[in-house]
């Protein structure tokens, strides 16, 4: 939990970086954002290619169901790609992607948009058209980032399912996006091991109907059954006449997109055990991830931009994938594990590549702080300008370690909050902006953050309460695909008017915000966020367990660890071998990111009367700490 930074504490912002700064004054933008909004983003928009103006730039008539650049024609892809073909920046590396057995393959502009272009012959070839779903689940691997870029090219709506995910997470998703098409890769390299993505994919397809098409690309090379009629290659697709326009090149038209188009649905783990899928747009999405990175990370026309999440979840989608082609700039991606072989993996990356700017996750930092400095000491360091941090509260120690160790006291750490929902940063510093470890400091000029209390008051400076945004954002999410009554009771109903983001903040006398963490039902494990619903479902569905609950409880370096508490049909007794057994199911229906840390035989759950579990009293057994009231429980 981040705690309040003595005044002494504050980190200035370097001489260097602030001459140098896109933005040089956070207050003068946030004061023009403030007085008008709309034409603060009018204004973002501009620098982007729109086949048709829009009409007005917001359009809250409906509110929550808020609309961006109303009437306004383009295609992200347009702007990703296009643009740079007819530019210098089609001899510029967009990307550099590292396998983790080393292998090396880079793509410029022109060669990016090249392989886009064939990829997306290839899907309308096979019937894939403007918004139809395409379920993606791949390894880190740069067919990744083309499928998807293929899919927006042609107007389809992506649905990247994440690479760590198994059979059950898989299948529910491509279920409920009703996919007819679906990419993987026939293994995928993590940690020296092959995760078997066609084999999850292939009992996910047991599952579901929907699927008729499967498109595999070839990576470990291990032997897939590949199943006749439905299973094509990818390398056999692109070489097909199909994957070439009618004149014989490697060309395809962009097709032309709505602003409020959708672009893709990610789903995400909220309150209940149906993983909900945000959707995100065309044009607000473009302008607001683009504007954000270009401010808050600084790009500049010579960087290497390094974002290390994965593309499977929206920090990919938003800041490895659309945000730096847009700003044409040159990205890297690493296919595999940090400390793969050893732990100092990420260390000569960045000096072999020269990277300016790391972005990373808590968790990746603390894991790789556990080895001592001497791994990153053995490396020239010194191309680091920037550093950044996202998923969870990096507590102090591993801020001081990562801004001294690895920025040696002179990248700023711009420690950015914001959720799948929000689709762009919103809570972050500029490079300008002043630092205290732990928290994300000040809204983006636009974003309007407030920390309320159950009564949806203001709560005094210091005290704790539900973070909520007042104002709508170009990136925002648009709905819950297929269930817009869950949207707005999700995050508009509990305080009229406003976002609520399901975290719990404080905010300080400066009007810094300190995040502390979420106040539902979801745990955020390494950064990833798992729904306790979810993991309550795969521990039910194993034959011996009768009920489950799930809590998170504080870990060294995930942030949090799964806890469950498994009540055991008749017939079956506690063992080692079962509790094994438990945590691997868990592992093989949504993933091992899921698997639980321990699991707990009891003979009973705290229960309201309504038989909803109470979890805060676990929560507060297992740690010691007052268990509150208990006046609806029911035993
Ligand atoms: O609890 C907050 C935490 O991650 C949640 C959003 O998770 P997800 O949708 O998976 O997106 C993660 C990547 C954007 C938030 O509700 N979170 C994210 N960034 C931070 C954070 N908590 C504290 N500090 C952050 N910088």
């Amino acid at each position: 939990m981040a705690t309040e930074t003595p005044a002494q504490d504050v980190y200035a912002p370097a001489p260097g970086v602030v001459a140098q700064a896109n933005i040089k004054s956070y207050a003068e933008v946030a004061q023009q954002a403030e007085h008008d909004l709309a034409g603060f983003w009018a204004e973002r928009a501009e620098e982007f290619v729109w086949y048709k103006k829009w009409d007005k730039v917001l359009d809250d008539s409906n509110p929550p169901f808020y609309k961006w650049f109303v009437g306004g024609k383009t295609n992200v892809v347009a702007n990703c790609l296009d643009i740079h073909q007819t530019t210098w920046r089609r001899n510029k590396l967009a990307l550099i992607w590292e396998g983790e057995d080393g292998d090396l393959r880079t793509f410029s502009y022109h060669a990016l948009n090249r392989e886009v272009c064939r990829f997306a012959n290839v899907l309308r070839s096979m019937g894939v058209q403007k918004g139809d779903r395409v379920t993606i689940y791949m390894g880190r691997v740069p067919e990744l980032p083309i499928a998807m870029l293929a899919c927006a090219k042609v107007g389809a709506v992506h649905s990247v399912v994440y690479g760590g995910f198994s059979v059950d997470a898989l299948a529910s998703r491509i279920e409920d996006s009703e996919s007819h098409v679906a990419i993987t890769c026939d293994g995928g390299y993590m940690n020296g091991k092959i995760v078997e993505l066609k084999k999850i994919m292939d009992e996910a397809l047991k599952r579901c109907a929907t699927v008729e098409q499967v498109i595999v690309v070839k990576r470990s090379g291990q032997p897939v059954t590949m199943e006749s009629g439905r299973d094509y290659w990818y390398h056999d697709l692109m070489n097909l006449p199909v994957a070439r326009a009618n004149n014989g090149g490697y060309k395809c038209s962009t097709e032309e997109m709505d602003a409020e188009d959708p672009l893709y649905l990610l789903y995400t783990s909220g309150t209940t055990g149906k993983p909900k899928a945000i959707l995100h747009t065309h044009g607000g999405y473009m302008v607001g991830i683009a504007t954000t990175l270009k401010w808050v990370f600084d790009i500049k026309e010579d960087d290497r931009w390094w974002c290390a999440a994965d593309p499977g979840w929206v920090t990919g989608h938003s800041y490895i994938v659309y945000g730096p082609l847009l700003l044409g700039a040159t990205s890297f991606m690493y296919e595999g594990a940090p400390t793969y072989p050893y732990p100092n993996r990420w260390w000569s990356m960045i000096e072999k590549y020269g990277i300016n700017i790391l972005y990373a996750a808590p968790t990746a930092i603390r894991g790789l702080m556990r080895f001592g400095e001497a791994w990153p000491n053995r490396h020239d360091l010194s191309s680091l300008r920037l550093l950044g941090s996202v998923g969870e509260p990096i507590n102090p120690e591993a801020w001081r370690w990562y801004y001294r160790v690895i920025g040696k006291e002179r990248a700023p750490i711009m420690d950015t909050w914001w959720q799948t929902e929000t689709g762009m940063f919103m809570i972050t510093p500029l490079p300008v902006t002043p630092l205290k470890p732990g928290s994300a400091t000040k809204p983006f000029p636009g974003v309007e953050a407030d920390v309320l209390s159950e009564e949806g008051k203001p709560v005094a400076e210091g005290e704790e309460g539900y973070l909520v945004l007042k104002k709508p954002w170009p990136a925002m999410l648009r709905t819950i695909y297929k269930d817009p009554e869950r949207y707005v009771q999700q995050y508009w109903r509990k305080f009229p008017g406003a976002y609520f983001t399901g975290d719990s903040a404080r905010k300080d006398r400066d009007g810094y915000f300190w995040i502390i963490g979420r106040v539902d039902d979801v745990i955020k494990v390494s950064g990833y966020r798992l729904g306790t619903a979810e993991i309550e479902s795969a521990l039910v569905s194993h034959p011996a367990v009768a009920e489950a609950a799930a809590i998170g409880l504080p870990h060294e370096v995930r942030g949090n660890a799964i806890h469950a508490y498994v009540l055991l049909r008749t017939g079956h007794e506690p063992s080692e071998q079962l509790n094994d057994e438990l945590r691997q199911h868990v592992a093989h229906e949504i993933g091992p990111i899921a698997r639980p840390e321990k699991i707990n035989f009891v003979n009973g759950l705290p229960k309201t009367r309504s038989g909803k579990i109470m979890r805060r009293v676990l929560r507060a057994r297992a740690l010691g700490l007052p268990e509150g009231d208990l006046t609806t429980l029911e035993d």
